[in-house]
């Protein structure tokens, strides 16, 4: 008997060598081309297609061998112990008999098989963007997350609606040509020339259409409502009703959603690196930027802490025009790189700053690399900025057939999601230009923060799509986790949307960076610990602090630190050795990949 044919059965798409570098804790960043930055040293994971025509790498899942089950056929995948599978749901669940859609999931199981006694069910995780991939947060991480959370849990991962692994899946710019066209044309920040914004709102006017005509179908059917619905069916395929659940900046979005739509179905869920859901619903992606500035300043306050800093001066405002200084040269003064014979390019402000805004999202570990670049540039040299940048010209090279990656347009899939969510936006230019004259005056950053521009041009709306109210009388409390000075998820919208929450808790981690692992803090991993196993609070008003220094300061010691480790429980010590290694690997969810 065959088949109907349905959308994961179509043949394989043209951009077959495409692949997805790791996102994770992503609140969607605006500027092309620098975000590779993280992902340089991170896990590579290939498309399904990619062994059509490349040599298959052994870390690779062929996915599209797996069929597709409305029950979870878990098989062994990558390297051990992970298990895949692919869930059939509904394309549209207005239409239970209609096409169906395949979540790709993975699973670092959990010591115990289920049904065990002691077997506490899966953990779903979302790391961000929107458009950031479950399936390589939990390829990457899951292994550490069981350490902090217990191995009594299945670590979870899946790809949402569209993206990574999941089908149908969502691509627009499908050739080579068309992805590296756009992206070197792209400008990569709002004010990096006269002409940007308005570039920009064309672009989205021209992407917008490029999307309705070749993939609307696929747009409408992947927003936060839909993969709320996903997570439920997930959650009882797995035989229990009620969801266990750590999702990250835009996974906030879709954890927030999901409680409001299924506040019965709540087991434990975190939202950690909180967005203001009303303000992503309406598109106008403007208050996210309140701490960025509080952000800097923190880095800029420990630079002068610390003589070992690379920009040190006398207080952190001196740093900061030491800063401002070196990027002003560059605007006029940019410096030519060439590290070998095809790697070459210019070290200029757009760069510069860029880097600076993506290092806000983990300070800790990045801001010490990026003062040493700009103290070389201060010099005259280019080289390590280059370096970070991850831009080399080689990486745009067609070798077509040889299995080089190619980096797909990520804000394209930001875009499917953020915008076929959102209330209709018709900004014009004119409009656009007030909107980040306003940004302005909240955050020096605005410049970097392109999100709201997306939505300007699109034109496909979701077909079920949920904007509140976002309130629930939740069958288990949901932990809020908030930094105190978060570049893009200001503590403010985790007080804010808990309030909608019966029984939820604000947890502050008095720490630079996006979401809470962009630091270690044994505080903050033991209350996470305790919720999901205990299913213990905090107490209103409780503030963790970290153990990280962006820069080492001169009045602590190395004994001084050792000592304070020798104090602590051999338990503590573990989970404290864990947490340092789950966010030394933690990618923050980039929100809107700028
Ligand atoms: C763009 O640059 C101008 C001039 O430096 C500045 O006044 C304006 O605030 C900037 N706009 C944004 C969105 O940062
Ligand atoms: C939650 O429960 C309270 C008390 O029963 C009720 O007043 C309130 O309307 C409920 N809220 C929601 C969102 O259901
Ligand atoms: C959970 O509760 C048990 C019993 O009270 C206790 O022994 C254990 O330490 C708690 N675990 C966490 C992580 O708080
Ligand atoms: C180091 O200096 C900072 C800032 O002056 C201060 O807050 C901190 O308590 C000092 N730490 C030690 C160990 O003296
Ligand atoms: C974290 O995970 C990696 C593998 O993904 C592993 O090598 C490392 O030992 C883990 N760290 C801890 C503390 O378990």
């Amino acid at each position: 008997m065959s088949k109907p044919i349905d959308f994961y059965e179509l043949p394989p798409k043209p951009h077959a060598k495409r692949s997805r570098l790791l996102q994770h804790c992503v609140l969607a960043l605006g500027i092309i081309g620098l975000w590779k930055l993280y992902s340089a040293s991170g896990p590579v994971e290939l498309s399904p297609h990619a062994n059509l025509d490349v040599p298959v790498r052994a870390d690779t899942f062929d996915w599209f061998k797996l069929l597709p089950s409305e029950t979870l056929e878990w098989v062994r995948c990558y390297q051990e112990p992970f298990q895949c599978a692919r869930l059939e749901v509904p394309l549209d669940y207005a239409k239970p008999h209609g096409q169906k859609a395949a979540v790709a999931l993975i699973k670092y199981p959990s010591k115990y098989p289920a049904g065990h006694e002691k077997w506490r069910g899966p953990i779903l995780f979302n790391p961000g963007g929107p458009g950031g991939s479950g399936v390589s947060l939990v390829r990457g991480l899951g292994a550490n997350m069981s350490k902090i959370i217990g191995d009594e849990f299945d670590m979870v991962g899946f790809d949402p609606r569209g993206i990574g692994h999941t089908t149908p899946q969502f691509v627009v710019l499908n050739t080579q040509a068309e992805v590296v066209t756009w992206s070197l044309q792209y400008p990569p920040l709002i004010n990096s020339t006269d002409d940007a914004l308005a570039k920009l709102h064309g672009y989205w006017k021209i992407m917008g259409e490029l999307a309705e005509e070749r993939q609307a179908h696929t747009a409408a059917h992947m927003s936060t409502a839909i993969v709320a619905r996903d997570m439920l069916a997930i959650t009882k395929a797995h035989g229990r009703e009620k969801l266990q659940y750590w999702g990250f900046s835009y996974g906030t979005v879709l954890g927030i959603t999901y409680s409001a739509m299924f506040p019965d179905n709540v087991g434990r869920v975190i939202v950690d690196g909180v967005v203001d859901l009303e303000n992503y619903y309406s598109g106008a992606w403007d208050n996210n930027l309140m701490d960025t500035d509080k952000d800097l300043a923190t880095v800029l306050d420990s630079c002068a802490a610390s003589s070992t800093c690379p920009l040190h001066e006398a207080t952190g405002k001196l740093v900061g025009k030491r800063l401002d200084a070196i990027l002003a040269r560059l605007k006029t003064d940019p410096i030519p790189v060439r590290t070998s014979s095809s790697d070459y390019g210019m070290v200029d402000f757009v760069l510069a700053r860029a880097l600076l805004f993506v290092g806000l999202y983990k300070p800790v570990g990045m801001y010490p690399l990026i003062f040493a670049a700009l103290a070389e540039v201060e010099k005259g040299n280019g080289d390590l900025l280059w370096a970070m940048s991850g831009v080399k010209s080689s990486s745009w090279r067609c070798e077509c057939g040889s299995g080089e990656e190619l980096a797909l347009f990520p804000a394209e899939t930001t875009a499917a999601v953020a915008c076929s969510d959102a209330d209709v936006v018709r900004t014009d230019l004119t409009q656009l230009k007030q909107h980040y004259a306003n940004m302005a005056r909240l955050s020096s950053f605005a410049d970097t923060w392109g999100i709201h521009v997306y939505c300007t041009g699109w034109k496909v709306r979701a077909v079920e799509r949920y904007n509140g109210p976002f309130v629930g009388n939740t069958s288990f409390p949901m932990l809020f986790i908030g930094n105190t000075a978060d570049p893009v998820t200001p503590l403010w919208a985790a007080k804010k949307m808990s309030k909608g929450f019966k029984d939820a808790v604000v947890l502050t981690q008095n720490s630079p960076g996006h979401c809470s692992l962009a630091a270690t803090s044994l505080c903050t991993s033991k209350y996470i610990r305790a919720y999901f196993q205990n299913g213990t609070l905090p107490a209103a008003g409780t503030v963790c602090e970290d153990e990280d220094e962006i820069f080492m300061p001169d009045n602590v010691t190395v004994n001084g630190v050792a000592r304070e480790i020798g104090m602590l429980s051999a338990e503590d010590r573990e989970l404290l050795d864990a947490a340092r290694d789950l966010s030394s690997r933690f990618e923050p969810p980039r929100l809107g990949f700028f």
